[in-house]
């Protein structure tokens, strides 16, 4: 499916928003918030350490600055006089000595609490009703940066209690970075600019790619409401936490710069390794969140979860990010002209994670890899000609079933390859030359070579195979290799190599058998995994409840959370799909929320669904023919209504088969 950009985009038009006239916060904060790696078991000694680490190992440099407790650091009780008390075991030292630590380092302290009663952890006062004097304490100890949550609100207005604070800020004298952690709820970006520097915009992230996903598809269409002095929050970063791959944490970060968010890194620092550190601290990608002409980047295109994002900058370059949400790799590209860049004879694409000038005629293109992101930094005129050729390399598996991710590749069933080099610079490049690899065993046959000696702009040299798994692979993964070669004058010989991880699905179920004991060939989820036999509780796997839909209960079924997808290779084998499909009861009585749709695909054909199931209804039976199907899929949508709490049962999954 294609998805026009005008159907993503809410119509908004948007007065700009005057920002705080205090000039602070004029490009995205940056710097540190224990709450991603620590929760409450936050000390000073993690304080201090990260600010050392920030001088020592170059963040500082970069531009992180702001050094940052959440909740937790106080105790239960206020003093004689009202004030708060740092919690005396894990600060001993007290908050004043801890902040004039990280400012004897040349940066700022930031601290937390709640627009409440209590903040969100209750394990310590909120600021509500006692506005003045925590205000006036944080700036007696010199703080620098506060985060002002919405727990334990007692339902009062959120402009009210976010107003109050800020008046009692701007009483103390102390310029104070006052950042608005509303969680979204009353669409603080139509009234957060004249409240504080920036507002969250969603609930809170989590270290796994649904969540990072989730809130980028929240934050994206609120760049007009961004800029300087007034930015949207899409929350702390989680790179270097663990949860996802260093390329997964390249887009995270690639796609927060674009968007201009505060860049407050979430891990901690004493324990990230080398190559998350680099992605931190990467200059160039950091240059585009703090750009001073603070426009939050627009979504050009997705098409089918290829990305495109462009940010004007204020020395008339245009960042543009190409971003692939799937698991396959794919060529994405745009034009100079559509990005708004003025029209040149050519032009400087920087390639922002390779450290390289490239030059293109006015198409940028990548072949990204799968949840990859490119990020290019384009400049209309010279000296162009000096770089080298911006060509798209890259190695596809040709997609046979719509629907179904390409790189399942099922034993004894041929798939397409394709390995290709698109010039996109103004002159021409020489000799290409492409190759495959795959595993020992597996049958590989090229159907198609490039014949071109020259590849003019635009022109594409691509090597086409068809690569068989072999019997015997069934419930592997393996990995194919292309390479690509070619000669620029000046450049000499340039090559290429990189890869498509494929997955050999199980062989196809023999008999009738329940979903849930069978292997899937991919699963994709809103929140952790998907579960057999048992509702989807939380991030880890199997720590769900019996599977409940209205107070019935399944001993069989998948426990799914919105977003969700389930692929299962059949092969043909099967003939019918059955099962009691609704919203789980597990978080029902607190929360009274949860909608979903549930869709059947039999190939690229939708074969059963069901309109939007709320937490309220019955379970309904879905029944889909799947007669000659190769792949059967289950798909979960959050209804419309973003996924909060849509855990989705397939209850009593089962497939006919034999
Ligand atoms: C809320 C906020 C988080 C964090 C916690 C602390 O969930 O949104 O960012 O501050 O509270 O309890």
């Amino acid at each position: 499916m294609v998805i026009a950009v005008a159907a993503l985009l809410p119509v908004v038009s948007v007065t700009p928003a005057q920002a705080l006239p205090d000039g602070l916060a004029l490009t995205p904060p940056m710097g540190f918030n224990n709450w991603n790696t620590t929760g409450c078991a936050v000390d000073e000694q993690l304080i201090r350490d990260t600010a050392d680490i920030f001088v020592d190992k170059g963040l500082k440099a970069a531009g992180y600055e702001y050094v940052n407790v959440d909740d937790c650091w106080a105790e239960p009780e206020r003093d004689a006089d009202g004030r708060l008390q740092a919690n005396k075991a894990r600060f001993p030292s007290g908050i004043k000595a801890l902040a004039d630590y990280v400012h004897s380092k040349g940066l700022k302290f930031g601290i937390y609490t709640s627009a409440g009663t209590l903040t969100c952890a209750k394990t310590m006062p909120g600021a509500l009703d006692h506005e003045d004097v925590d205000a006036q304490a944080f700036a007696d100890w010199g703080v620098d940066y506060l985060k002002y949550d919405n727990c334990n609100n007692q339902g009062r207005p959120a402009l009210e209690r976010y107003t109050k604070m800020r008046d009692a800020l701007k009483k103390t004298g102390r310029p104070i970075v006052y950042s608005l952690c509303e969680w979204g709820e009353n669409k603080p970006w139509t009234w957060g600019a004249d409240v504080g520097h920036l507002w969250r915009t969603t609930g809170d992230i989590k270290d796994n790619w649904a969540k990072m996903l989730q809130i980028l598809k929240a934050n994206a269409p609120l760049a007009p409401y961004a800029g300087p002095g007034h930015w949207n929050d899409p929350d702390m970063l989680e790179v270097g936490n663990g949860g996802m791959t260093t390329e997964e944490y390249r887009s995270h970060f690639s796609l927060w710069a674009m968007m201009a968010a505060p860049l407050l890194i979430g891990a901690d620092l004493r324990k990230v390794s080398p190559a998350n550190f680099d992605v931190l601290r990467n200059a160039e990608v950091i240059a585009l969140d703090q750009d001073r002409r603070g426009v939050q980047a627009r979504v050009l295109s997705n098409q089918d979860g290829h990305w495109v994002f462009a940010k004007p900058l204020s020395n008339g370059d245009v960042a543009i990010a190409l971003f692939n949400e799937t698991t396959s790799s794919a060529t994405i590209g745009t034009t100079a002209a559509a990005a708004g860049l003025p029209r040149s004879a050519g032009y400087t694409a920087r390639d922002l994670w390779a450290h390289r000038d490239l030059q293109t005629a006015g198409r940028i293109s990548a072949v990204v890899p799968p949840h990859a992101t490119a990020v290019y930094r384009v400049h209309a005129g010279g000296p162009w000609w000096r770089n080298a050729p911006l060509v798209s390399t890259g190695v596809e598996v040709v997609p046979s079933v719509p629907g179904v991710p390409g790189e399942i590749t099922p034993a004894g069933q041929p798939f397409e390859v394709k390995v290709s080099a698109t010039d996109e610079a103004r002159v021409p490049v020489f000799d290409p030359r492409v190759t495959l690899t795959a595993p020992a065993g597996w049958h590989v046959e090229q159907v198609a070579r490039p014949r071109a000696v020259v590849l003019g702009t635009g022109e594409t040299a691509a090597g086409r195979w068809r690569v068989t798994p072999p019997a015997g692979t069934e419930g592997t993964t393996a990995a194919l290799r292309g390479g690509v070669s070619y000669r620029a004058l000046g450049f000499g010989q340039v090559t290429w190599s990189g890869e498509q991880q494929l997955t050999v699905p199980a062989a196809p179920p023999l008999t009738s058998a329940f979903a849930s004991d069978l292997r899937w060939a991919a699963e994709k989820n809103g929140y952790g995994p998907v579960e057999r036999d048992m509702s989807n509780g939380s991030i880890p796997a199997g720590d769900g409840k019996p599977l409940t839909i209205n107070g019935v209960v399944y001993p069989k079924g998948l426990g799914a959370h919105a977003p969700s997808e389930v692929v299962f290779y059949l092969g043909g084998r099967c003939t019918a799909f059955t099962a009691d499909v609704g919203v789980d009861d597990e978080r029902e009585a607190t929360n009274k929320q949860g909608s979903a749709t549930f869709e059947v695909y039999a190939d690229g054909v939708k074969a059963a669904s069901t309109g939007v199931r709320t937490w309220q209804d019955p379970a309904v039976p879905l029944a889909a023919d799947l007669h000659g199907a190769k792949y059967l899929r289950l798909v979960v949508t959050d209804g419309g209504d973003g996924n909060s709490y849509d855990r989705s049962d397939w209850a009593s999954a089962r497939l006919t088969c034999g």
